[in-house]
């Protein structure tokens, strides 16, 4: 029988900054189907990256949702990392399940809607992931119109959006023309024929098969 994830969203209060509300395992991988719980041990294989920034800013378009995936990749791949700024794009408004997921793994928050220092001036979830300190903006909108005006980033992330970048043949430069020299670009599809210097991967990583990670130079 297929595996079924449900995601059901609830309000979920702020319980504030707490370093030491770690994620739960157990509950994390209920979010996750098993061949994916599984192919994350295959990042285990790729040496860590050491960016030169000590805050990056990483940049995931078509989100939805997902919290885990880029903290779980950022967990295996940066390990030394203290602090980072996030970007989130999607077309729909999808901060209060990513809140619903932090609570539900065990990881608390507090929101910053006074002074958040991002380009878009929007509210903010700050929350620590395994020490690492996250400062996480989510922007509504479609990133095909929003990209040119997106400030640089050190890491870009991509996940289930092959389909999606079909609207925009110069999609692909247009990230890359951001990303920062010795910026770090990780997606299950596309950029094969950007000038990045490839990182030897495992391709089950990506439900296409055409998984993809490479250092801009
Ligand atoms: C297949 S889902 C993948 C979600 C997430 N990346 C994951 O792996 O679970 C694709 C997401 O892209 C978003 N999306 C589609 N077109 C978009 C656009 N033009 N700009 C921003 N997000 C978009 C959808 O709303 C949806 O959340």
């Amino acid at each position: 029988m297929g595996e079924i994830i449900s995601y059901m969203e609830r309000k979920v209060e702020a319980k504030g900054l707490n370093p030491y509300a770690l994620p739960r395992e157990k509950d994390v991988l209920k979010y996750l189907f098993e061949d994916e719980a599984k192919n994350l041990e295959l990042l285990n294989e790729i040496s860590p990256f050491n960016l030169a920034v000590s805050k990056p800013h990483l940049f995931y378009p078509g989100s939805g949702s997902d919290i885990l995936f880029p903290m779980l990749y950022l967990d295996r791949l940066f390990p030394t990392l203290n602090e980072i700024n996030m970007t989130f794009v999607d077309l729909e408004d999808s901060i209060g399940m990513i809140k619903c997921v932090l609570d539900e793994v065990g990881v608390s928050f507090e929101e910053n809607t006074k002074s958040p220092n991002n380009n878009f001036n929007n509210s903010e979830i700050i929350f620590f992931w395994n020490k690492k300190k996250v400062h996480l903006q989510f922007v509504t909108g479609d990133i095909f119109e929003l990209i040119s005006n997106l400030p640089a980033f050190d890491i870009y992330f991509e996940k289930a959006f092959r389909i999606m970048k079909d609207s925009d043949p110069d999609y692909e430069k247009k990230v890359l023309a951001k990303l920062n020299i010795n910026g770090i670009l990780i997606s299950d599809s596309g950029f094969a024929e950007l000038p990045l210097q490839k990182i030897a991967v495992s391709t089950e990583l990506s439900a296409y098969g055409e998984m993809i990670m490479g250092v801009k130079k």
